[in-house]
């Protein structure tokens, strides 16, 4: 179907666990960009709709629940109004905020689970499984832990081992244990429900080729599942937290349901269907989702982080598929990670800003502007304090916060706080005129194709068209020299103020507010949900001078605040003070060897000639070194920490004489050294001699 033909749009961002507070990583990622775009719809009075909700199930949670020893459900309520809050407080405007601890999600749930079951759409399979013998419970992924069968760490996890980045399954670990009780786990029996996605792959291919819009780093991920060819995937589990398998289809298997939930994964995408439900029960029009889910004129749009890729472009829309009645996505504007200071966000180690604490210091609109200058839209981005200083102070204090109060000083002082009324329009005039006319169109196709940074650029540019244009009239010269001239430039300016207080209310609705109650400018149609009906300035009003001569202005106040070294200063101890309270790793040196230990080591200097990631892989890049003689494949677990192309022709040392070993599927023959710091970060080893020389 042609873009033209949707009627109304469904905007989801990712359900986010609920086994945390947030952070700014959360915003850049899923949040911020989607309220953006909504409150950009809604100004220009479209019909959308957006949902979110906590994602309150999955192991994580029962993970955390263990640790602190507690229940699950009590992690969950201490988490999700401190995350529903913290949303609320960022200006996320959703329509409606669920929870998937909420009955109507499991019904929900439950009847999509059944409706496959009952159209024959998932296999069975009955397999061996770790169970534990103390806890009397089957082993999730993340409950084993033990000896990596591909490198020998003796901490990893039966999903994957941290150290050398390998996907592993419980089974394959070598002397497990139970997370939970440090028993010694049995093989057991176990049936599980598998949704066979290769039989899907045609038409997911077909789909995803009628998509050639969507960003490259989401394309990017998919081609390689879909070149791999798609495996049946279990979505259920043996763990007591989750939703529990529909009592008429385990019956119909011939399973016992009890301690049989579907999979997080599974259940929570449908958190968007009973979110929106919920939204509809809440406008007491209990069907009313239907139109948002079930009819193929709403355009349903997936706002995540680039972990969720997989499950938002392949899975779920697998899962509608077999379903029927349901739409599918038609857009999944991916982003990628965001650092700290240079360093990789890591919530285990502190290193995190969070939204709460971010509130104690400053106002939500001036984060929310320097996130979205920043957002990670094609690559990983880098969030620090002295960007984020400098952004406020120059940008946001000196151009907009600077042209808004000189307009309004101007009009206050001159005019008897009231716009002044124009006469002949000089050159510039007009062109200002002109310019002003065009903007929000711009911004508006740089927000209709999920170019957000590119739409603050531009709106911030509006205001230094401002800034110039009342530096170049000299107002200050013209309200005694040529009266008519300078009512010309303060109007004009209050005009561009106007513009101004609707264009920037994607991304900064707070000081928007401020300032259309600075200006006085009533009738702005609401970005938030439910606009009031009566109000009838939209987007494309902006450009055409909303203001009357002698309208009566309001009170002006400053509309931000600079920010002194000090705050950044405390900001940067809080930072690293998390981070230091954390046990730091590989400090202890480890024991004596002797020279002959050393010596058995071939050292060898090489370049770096590609790199690219490996599919299915978050943390492994694909290197090939060469070391002189000859090239080396090289799996290196650092697709983290650099870009492919930043490492591209860096010169390395590699451990030349490591005995290969297969990861991934592919043979990795050699090792590059690298260097790690307490914080984490990763830098090449490197020296600077021919590829091949000896290293001793
Ligand atoms: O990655 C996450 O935080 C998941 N909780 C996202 C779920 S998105 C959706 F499917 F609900
Ligand atoms: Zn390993």
């Amino acid at each position: 179907m042609s873009k033209k033909e949707f009627s109304r749009t469904l905007v989801t961002s990712a359900l986010p666990y609920t086994n945390g507070p947030i952070h700014i990583g959360h915003l850049a990622g899923a949040y911020l960009p989607a309220d953006m775009y909504v409150r950009y719809l809604r100004l220009n009075q479209q019909d959308v709709v957006y949902v979110c909700g906590s994602d309150e199930f999955g192991v994580a949670i029962v993970m955390q629940a263990m640790e602190q020893k507690i229940r699950p459900q009590d992690v969950i309520d201490r988490y999700h109004p401190m995350i529903k809050q913290s949303f609320e407080a960022f200006g996320m405007s959703f329509d409606h905020y669920g929870r998937t601890s909420n009955k109507l999600h499991t019904q929900t749930s439950q009847a999509f689970f059944q409706c496959l079951a009952d159209k024959n759409e998932f296999v069975l399979r009955r397999e061996e499984q770790l169970f534990d013998p103390v806890a009397k419970v089957f082993l999730a992924d993340r409950f084993v832990s033990g000896t990596c069968p591909k490198c020998s760490y003796e901490h990893a996890f039966g999903d994957q081992c941290e150290k050398c980045g390998a996907t592993l399954s419980p089974t394959e670990i070598v002397n497990p244990r139970s997370t939970l009780t440090d028993a010694v786990p049995e093989l057991r029996a176990t049936t599980h429900w598998y949704l066979p996605l290769g039989k899907w792959q045609s038409r997911l291919e077909e789909y995803v080729a009628n998509h050639p819009e969507w960003k490259p780093n989401v394309l990017g991920q998919i081609g390689s599942w879909l070149s791999d060819g798609l495996r049946d995937r279990a979505i259920t589990r043996d763990v007591q937290w989750g939703v529990t398998v529909p009592e008429e289809a385990a019956k119909a298997a011939g399973v016992d349901v009890k301690g049989k939930v579907i999979y997080v994964w599974f259940d929570a995408p449908i958190g968007y269907i009973s979110s929106t439900r919920e939204w509809a029960i809440k406008k007491g029009e209990p069907n009313l989702w239907k139109l948002y889910w079930q009819n193929d004129t709403t355009r349903l749009i997936h706002f995540i982080g680039k972990d969720n890729i997989v499950f938002h472009t392949l899975m779920f829309p697998a899962m509608l598929m077999a379903h029927e009645g349901y739409i599918i996505p038609d857009q999944v504007p991916a982003n990628e990670f965001l650092n700290i200071e240079g360093s990789k966000l890591s919530t285990s180690r502190g290193w995190a800003v969070w939204l709460h604490e971010y509130l104690e210091d400053f106002p939500p609109d001036l984060l929310r502007y320097v996130l979205a200058t920043i957002l990670p839209e094609s690559k990983d981005s880098d969030f620090n304090w002295h960007e984020f200083q400098t952004r406020v102070n120059s940008e946001l204090a000196d151009i907009l916060g600077n042209f808004v109060n000189r307009s309004l000083t101007f009009a206050e002082r001159e005019f008897d706080n009231t716009v002044p009324s124009l006469s002949e329009l000089s050159e510039s005039d007009q062109h200002t005129l002109q310019e002003l006319k065009t903007l929000p169109q711009k911004i508006g196709e740089a927000y209709t194709q999920f170019r957000f940074r590119e739409a603050v650029r531009l709106t911030m540019n509006l205001a230094r068209l401002g800034n110039k244009y009342f530096n170049d009239q000299v107002p200050w010269v013209t309200r005694k020299s040529n009266r008519s001239q300078c009512a010309n430039t303060i109007h004009i300016s209050l005009q561009i103020c106007a513009a101004l207080s609707i264009v920037m209310d994607p991304v900064l609705p707070f000081s928007a507010h401020k300032l259309r109650e600075m200006l006085r400018l009533d009738g702005v149609i609401s970005s938030m949900p439910e606009p009031d009906s009566s109000h009838s300035l939209v987007w494309n009003d902006a450009g055409a001078c909303p203001l009357t001569a002698g309208h009566k202005l309001g009170e002006k106040s400053i509309l931000f605040q600079k920010i002194t070294d000090d705050q950044i200063q405390k900001q940067m101890g809080k930072l690293k003070a998390t981070n230091s309270k954390l046990p730091s790793s590989s400090i202890e040196i480890k024991p004596e060897i002797q020279y002959d230990d050393f010596a058995k080591m071939d050292l060898r200097t090489g370049i770096i000639r590609t790199a690219e990631p490996v599919p299915k892989s978050k943390k492994l890049l694909k290197l090939q070194v060469d070391i002189g003689d000859e090239t080396r494949q090289i799996l290196a677990g650092v697709a983290e920490h650099f870009q492919t192309e930043d490492i591209i022709g860096q010169s390395v040392v590699i451990v030349a004489n490591l005995a290969p070993r297969k990861m991934m599927g592919l043979e990795s023959q050699g090792m590059v050294l690298m260097a790690e710091d307490k914080e984490g970060r990763l830098s090449l080893v490197s020296a600077d001699t021919a590829p091949g020389s000896i290293v001793s």
